[in-house]
């Protein structure tokens, strides 16, 4: 990172739109001069980019302007503000996002016309001492976890935070922070339904370097009654970079879902395929090397978004693997998973997975938490199975039948007790995939463990699972669980069956944008890759909307990159 301030300015200015600038701008101190009409439309002459804010010269040859204002947005993120001279200042922006921003003057008469939109990206001097990112985590009412990562550099480190922005009244002790290793804090005792601005304080270890990241902010566990958005990514397969994987796309959906300012971005697992190693030579540090890779794009939105990872066919965290030693597939996974992605352990606020892995400890695979008026519940399919879910890892002749993987007793049970203990108004389910293989949504969830069929439509789900009472299908209809969430076909699906809505999620970076799995999907409303989901939950309601993502070679009529491509609202 370059040791001085980028600006990402592009302008797209009107045709000299406006007329002439015959008066004069910027004298805000006349008094208002009476006029008969309102101004006609201003224009932006310049705008000048920088760290989470930009500032536009707003020019108009009307007379009397007592009001110069210039509105921002992206996605549903609306940044305004006003001045009375052509110079305004918009703050607030995120880092690395675009914004469209466009001005009006007003005068005694009224307000113009807006102005023709720029585009604004504005990119901040992050980390012009500290190469590398801060990842949070396991967010709740009273703490959070903050990992701090670098690849190349050692030093000291501390967070400065509080509740106003560019005032932190409080610190951690410093820490060491060696290159190649993630470090965690844990900030404690902190307000709930807040706010918090932070920075990280770095000095390098050969005092090469030394200074503070841009200033960040994360919210705290809402309270029931509350208005909040989160964001989800399908199946991003970084490691497929030559085919169904662009990074500068990848970078663009990270950022626009950055920018809906969400209290927490969920992926929906195969981010940290393993599957392309050769189980003859692989390590520990060709699994981590698969977790470093994701640090520098999920950075973009983890340093204000706590992520959620759902573990997925392609990560090859799965008991399978297990063989009573540290050294094996699914032991380098988890611990990598655990080590630079700060999940939640059983807690006062999550509740999860309280049995321990040997070689790992706690697994953090499953987990639930509740958030305004919303239960969150993440499931693992693969890791409690004693057979290969999905593909084996080296290849091989896939199980049998799917009733001999499970979910495991330990985990359905501690799903129904989360799902009928909590009084949450909206109850949301996630897992990779319908018992976390096949294609499809609704056309699955009829059977084996998740609806208690055989594929013939014969029923012995009593003798299979004689403990269950229901399967897992049932037990959300019985559950009022209102949207489960899918990755793994890579499409965008949507779909109900007995009052739960299955939505299957996009890949957020295919420059081919493919339409993958299609044809699995015999109804629903279906949309091909790439983009993210976002999701406003309110007291009103739960809103539910695709938006679309493109190269900017790719955009055109249609293909506007922060367009929704499909919403919906459920009560
Ligand atoms: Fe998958
Ligand atoms: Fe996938």
């Amino acid at each position: 990172m370059k040791n001085f301030i980028l600006l990402a300015v592009f302008l797209m200015l009107a045709s000299c739109g406006g007329g002439g600038n015959d008066s004069a701008t910027g004298s805000g101190t006349a008094p208002p001069i009476a006029v008969s009409t309102p101004p006609g439309a201003p224009t932006i002459s310049a705008v000048q980019a920088s760290d989470g804010a930009a500032t536009f010269t707003v020019t108009s040859s009307a007379s009397g302007v007592t009001t110069y204002a210039v509105n921002c947005t992206a996605g549903n993120v609306n940044r305004s503000a006003s001045a009375g001279t052509s110079s305004v200042r918009v703050t607030g922006l995120t880092n690395g996002a675009t914004y469209s921003c466009s001005a009006t003057v007003t005068n005694s008469a009224g307000s113009s016309n807006p102005s023709t939109a720029v585009n604004v990206t504005p990119v901040g001097a992050t980390t012009a001492a500290f190469r590398g990112d801060v990842i949070l985590g396991s967010p709740s009412n009273d703490s959070i976890k903050v990992n701090v990562f670098s690849s190349t550099q050692s030093g000291s480190i501390t967070i400065a935070y509080g509740t106003i922005s560019g005032q932190p009244d409080r610190q951690t002790a410093s820490a060491t922070l060696q290159a190649g290793k993630p470090y965690e804090f844990t900030l404690t005792n902190l307000a709930a339904n807040s706010r918090y601005f932070y920075r990280l304080q770095f000095t390098a270890a050969d005092g090469s370097s030394s200074g503070s990241t841009d200033e960040t902010s994360f919210q705290t566990a809402r309270p029931a009654g509350s208005t909040f958005v989160f964001a989800i990514q399908g199946d991003s397969h970084p490691e497929r970079e030559r085919t169904t994987f662009n990074p500068e796309l990848y970078r663009r959906t990270i950022a626009a879902a950055a920018a809906d300012q969400p209290d927490f971005y969920i992926l929906m697992g195969d981010d940290f395929s393993i599957d392309q190693f050769d189980p003859a030579s692989i390590t520990q540090p060709l699994v981590e090397s698969r977790y470093t890779l994701q640090r520098p794009y999920l950075g973009i939105i983890g340093k204000q978004a706590p992520l959620f990872l759902l573990n997925g066919n392609h990560e090859q965290a799965a008991r399978y693997l297990l063989d009573g030693t540290p050294n094996n597939p699914a032991v380098w996974a988890q611990n990598s998973r655990n080590s630079l992605y700060s999940q939640p352990a059983p807690d006062d606020f999550y509740s999860g997975n309280t049995e321990p892995v040997t070689h790992v400890g706690l697994l953090r695979n499953y987990f639930a938490w509740t958030w305004g008026d919303a239960l969150f519940v993440v499931i693992d399919p693969y890791w409690a199975s004693p057979v290969a879910v999905d593909n084996i890892f080296g290849g091989g002749a896939r199980r049998g039948s799917l009733w001999d993987v499970t979910h495991g007793n330990t985990q359905y049970l501690w799903l129904k007790n989360t799902l009928e203990k909590s009084t949450a108004k909206y109850k949301f389910v996630f897992a990779h995939h319908v018992m976390g293989t096949g294609r499809g949504g609704i056309e699955l969830a009829g059977l084996y463990e998740w609806g208690g069929k055989n594929p013939n439509g014969t029923t012995d789900f009593s003798t299979r699972r004689p403990t269950w009472g229901n399967p897992i299908h049932q037990l959300m209809v019985a559950n009022k669980v209102k949207i489960f969430f899918q990755g793994h076909d890579h499409i965008w699906v949507r779909q109900q069956l007995d009052g739960v809505t299955y939505q299957t999620l996009p890949q957020p970076a295919d420059p081919n944008y493919a339409f993958d799995n299609e044809a699995a999907y015999l109804s629903g409303d279906k949309f091909p890759n790439s983009g993210y989901t976002r999701v406003t939950v309110s007291p009103g309601g739960v809103k539910v909307e695709y938006v679309r993502m493109y190269l900017p070679a790719d955009e055109g009529p249609g293909k506007a990159s922060g367009s929704v491509a499909f919403a919906y609202t459920l009560p």
